[in-house]
């Protein structure tokens, strides 16, 4: 028997649990012809900005002994032309929920972003970026002080027209307090985890690797640690999660199912295979009629803990 394999998620009708990180799958539109977009759950675009940024100078992705190491700098065209370029091609694919990834160096950015996107059709949800370890100002910085980070939901909800969801940074003492924090300023998800500060020294030229000095780590390097983070979230928030970090097998995606997620990002993998996304939704559905799971989504959660 096939099993179901939708989910629904924060008002959300997902065909399957993966969704195509940020940053990783660039506007979405550029893999259309790699990936059947409507054989995933969705994608979830680049950071989008008020105003076109470049990023970071070269070098700006080091490979890790088990991951990668970025400092883009959040490097997008900018919210106009995402709306006037980006976005309508990917109306062609109605069922490939396109979440749009926003961020901005102050709140009131941030609002602006949302509002002048309320305005385009053809998008499913905002998730809000206040986890971004490679910029200066905005970012990071919101997600890991709690009352800026109380603040700029709670805005970001009232401007919004389209469900809400909190992408949150690890690099907190407690991203559970973090997560109860977006839930009670309205976010209606959360997702994590952004990438890990991290940076990469050459011995030879007693320098670092990245321009920026630090930058995030991502990939497998991570995945027991988000893991954990997720876990521990499901346990402190009623909203969903979308968990995610190395993902790279089916298995994973069904470990962060069990841990809580009702949704999977996969970020990094898509750098080693452009497919990874529909191969993972393909290989998630085996894994289901395999073990006998007649709804992937009776898999949120379902972690069993022995109490001997
Ligand atoms: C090259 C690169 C660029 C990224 N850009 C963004 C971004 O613009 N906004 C964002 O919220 N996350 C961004 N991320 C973080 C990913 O969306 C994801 O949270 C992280 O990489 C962990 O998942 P993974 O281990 O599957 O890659 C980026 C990650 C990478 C590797």
């Amino acid at each position: 028997m096939k099993p179901e394999m939708k989910v629904s998620l924060a008002g959300l009708e997902l065909a399957n649990p993966i969704l195509a990180a940020s940053g990783t799958f660039g506007y979405g539109i550029e893999f259309e012809e790699i990936v059947h977009l409507e054989r995933i759950g969705g994608l979830v675009t680049k950071g989008i900005s008020m105003e076109p940024m470049a990023g970071h100078a070269a070098p700006r992705i080091i490979q890790t002994a088990a991951g990668m190491l970025n400092a883009i700098g959040l490097q997008n065209v900018g919210v106009e032309e995402f709306i006037s370029r980006k976005l309508p091609p990917l109306r062609r694919y109605p069922r490939c929920n396109v979440i749009v990834n926003v961020f901005g160096s102050t709140v009131g950015e941030y609002i602006a972003v949302i509002e002048r996107l309320n305005q385009a059709t053809g998008i499913s949800a905002y998730e809000l970026n206040v986890s971004c370890p490679n910029v200066h100002a905005g970012g990071m910085a919101f997600g890991s002080d709690p009352s800026s980070l109380e603040y700029l939901v709670g805005r970001a909800k009232a401007a919004s027209a389209r469900p809400l969801i909190v992408k949150l940074s690890p690099n907190v003492t407690s991203i559970a307090h973090m997560a109860k924090i977006a839930a009670d300023s309205g976010a209606d998800a959360v997702s994590l985890t952004n990438t890990f500060l991290a940076i990469s020294i050459d011995a030879e030229t007693r320098r670092p690797r990245l321009s920026n000095i630090t930058g995030g780590l991502s990939g497998p390097a991570i995945k027991p640690i988000a893991l954990r983070m997720v876990y521990e979230t499901a346990r402190a928030v009623s909203i969903p999660i979308i968990g995610m970090g190395g993902i790279t097998t089916p298995e994973d995606v069904v470990e962060y199912l069990l841990a809580g997620a009702a949704a999977v990002e996969v970020g990094t993998a898509s750098y080693a295979d452009p497919r990874a996304v529909e191969r993972l939704a393909r290989g998630l559905e085996s894994w289901c009629r395999g073990h006998g799971v007649e709804r992937v989504a009776s898999l949120t959660g379902a972690l069993e803990i022995a109490r001997d």
